[in-house]
């Protein structure tokens, strides 16, 4: 008798396994998320995020050209904003000569080819730390649409090629899609964050704009009744078919890692393109093992992005993205 089938002979040699490989990772999979703060010339480290920095506007462009170079096509920009800014309005965000503004049109100067993907909610410009205007105790759904096309709009204005909603209120998609086309605003892509879920990985995120909600007896320290409950999955496909029905042109799923059903399951049933976010989180963990010498951190974040395009991503937010790309060069 002899075993008839045995997968371990397309195992034998790496260009047999080269042959048989079914997900390949590419540098044009990657898209790296930029923190920005006011000032010249100027970086700061972020904590719990090991090789990650908030950088001046200058040295913003400089790393889009280095990734340009590498290979990246796309950035997702995240402002940390001044203090005396922030108000329950939301108002800098549209501020033509705001700090998002300022940066998106350096970058797009001079790296005209980079895909620019500029964050749109209202956290890092509310003195709550929330996604939205409070009204009465409460995140005001509509109130908040309004603000989102307005910011919207206003980056598009400065060359944003991509806008990407990442607040989750209800029907903002069709909001800000009807507020691009009336403003001739029609190339512009909408990148819905559809299935976000309320995530305790986004805290290192948080610390690096100071973004976290704020302590405030009537209004919830948490971000639970706009983000999903990440005990559910079926209402994920709700979220995505909706954000698809509104417009969106690409479908975010977030975190990553720990959710990679979701992404398998909204693979099945859409054909638009599937983004996914290796969130802060995810990122921290993986550094803080590699920096104890319990992972190898580059096998770790080779096999981490492998394994989310596998799952059915199109494209992945990573703050790994550059290391990955020269890892991916070598
Ligand atoms: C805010 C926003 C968050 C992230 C992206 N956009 C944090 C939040 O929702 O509280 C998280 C990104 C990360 O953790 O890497 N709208």
């Amino acid at each position: 008798m002899f075993i008839s089938s045995r997968n371990r002979r397309l195992r034998t040699t790496p260009a047999l396994r080269a042959l048989v490989q079914q997900t390949v990772l590419t540098t044009s999979d990657l898209v790296m998320p930029l923190f920005v703060m006011e000032g010249k010339a100027q970086q700061e480290p972020v904590s719990a995020m090991p090789g990650v920095f908030r950088r001046s506007v200058d040295l913003a462009v400089q790393e889009c050209r280095e990734l340009y170079d590498l290979g990246i096509k796309g950035v997702n920009l995240y402002m940390k904003i001044a203090e005396d800014l922030k108000d329950n309005t939301g108002r800098e965000s549209w501020n033509s000569d705001g700090l998002m503004q300022t940066t998106i049109k350096a970058i797009k100067d001079a790296v005209p080819e980079m895909v620019v993907m500029p964050d749109v909610a209202l956290d890092p410009y509310s003195i709550y730390g929330h996604d939205g205007i409070v009204t009465n105790g409460k995140i005001d759904n509509d109130a908040t649409n309004e603000a989102l096309a307005r910011m919207s709009v206003s980056l598009a204005e400065a060359g944003a090629d991509v806008v990407a909603p990442s607040d989750m209120m209800d029907g903002r998609v069709a909001a800000i899609r009807k507020a691009l086309e009336e403003n001739g605003f029609t190339d512009v892509a909408i990148l819905s964050y559809a299935a976000k879920y309320a995530s305790s990985f986004y805290g290192p995120f948080r610390s690096a704009l100071d973004s976290a909600p704020k302590e405030n007896a009537s209004i919830p320290k948490n971000k639970k009744t706009y983000q999903m409950d990440f005990h559910n999955s079926r209402e994920a496909i709700d979220e995505v078919l909706k954000d698809v029905e509104e417009g969106a042109d690409i479908i975010m799923i977030k975190p990553g890692m720990p959710y990679l059903d979701i992404v398998s399951k909204v693979r099945e049933i859409i054909d638009l393109p599937i983004a996914v976010f290796n969130v802060s989180g995810e990122y921290a963990m993986l550094k803080a093992a590699a920096q104890n010498g319990w992972l190898d951190n580059d096998l770790a974040i080779m096999e981490s992005l492998t394994c989310i395009k596998r799952a059915g991503a199109d494209m992945i937010f990573t703050y790994a993205a550059k290391e990955a790309a020269i890892l991916l060069k070598n």
